[in-house]
């Protein structure tokens, strides 16, 4: 009998609304998510984004992948890059191998174009963190990572980027430094006001661009849920 996987959220393949059930009301709170970033930046246009929070387990991966299929629905080409380059899991949402990504790209083990996969969203496309590094921080703040961004750029309409979280370690710091704006993630009932504050500190000290927050699993009521359906 196969062995039961004990730790789905870990390594089995993650299910995501904004591909499952687009006309679904948690998908429209997606949709407005896009919105309000592309409405954040009224002189320049967002094209690199990251996505972060104060703590572990808050929703950052899932809100990486699910705007980043919305963006993707919206005609745009989207990479989304797995840059929690200590507990990568992008690979397992989309169902991909990890042996090659991000690290051999910046590490010039591999090109872009082999390191990058397609995705069934025809205008999504998947790098994954590749072999973790000894070095994540160093890595991402490297020569290597400044001329990854401008050949993604070049590429891709939108980059998104999955990171560690902020109070954690000093990755996501490096990384806002170096996009064009920061997407915190909060969840609800959960994540402390001096953490949020905090990890507000640490972005601002990155001289990070905080576009806003996106407050994880709040409960919605009835009426609000009729609202998002009759919007559709
Ligand atoms: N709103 C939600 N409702 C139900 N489950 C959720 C919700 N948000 C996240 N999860 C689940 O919680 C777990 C952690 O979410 P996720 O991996 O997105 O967080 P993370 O911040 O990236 O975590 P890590 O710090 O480990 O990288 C996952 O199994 C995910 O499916
Ligand atoms: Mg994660």
């Amino acid at each position: 009998m196969a062995k039961k996987n004990t730790n789905a959220s870990q390594s089995g393949r993650r299910k995501l609304i904004t591909k499952l059930n687009p006309k679904s009301p948690i998908s429209e709170q997606y949709r407005t998510i896009r919105t309000n970033i592309q409405f954040s930046a009224v002189d320049e246009e967002i094209r690199t984004l990251m996505v972060t929070s104060s703590g572990p387990s808050e929703g950052k991966s899932t809100t990486a992948a699910n705007l980043a299929v919305v963006f993707a629905q919206q005609g745009k080409k989207v990479l989304l890059v797995d840059a929690d380059l200590r507990k990568p899991t992008v690979h397992y949402t989309f169902g991909m191998v990890n042996t090659q990504g991000l690290t051999n790209l910046l590490t010039r083990q591999i090109s872009l174009q082999e390191a990058v996969k397609t995705t069934d969203i025809e205008t999504l496309n998947i790098l994954t963190s590749g072999p973790i590094p000894p070095n994540p921080a160093e890595l991402l703040s490297s020569k290597g990572m400044q001329t990854f961004l401008s050949a993604v750029k070049e590429e891709f309409d939108m980059i998104v980027f999955d990171t560690p979280p902020v109070l954690a370690v000093t990755d996501a710091q490096v990384l806002a430094n170096q996009c064009d704006g920061t997407v915190l993630v909060v969840y609800s009932g959960k994540t402390e006001i001096e953490s949020i504050q905090k990890t507000k500190d640490l972005l601002n000290a990155a001289k990070a661009k905080l576009l806003g927050v996106v407050l994880n699993n709040k409960k919605m009521d009835k009426t609000d849920y009729y609202y998002y359906y009759g919007t559709k």
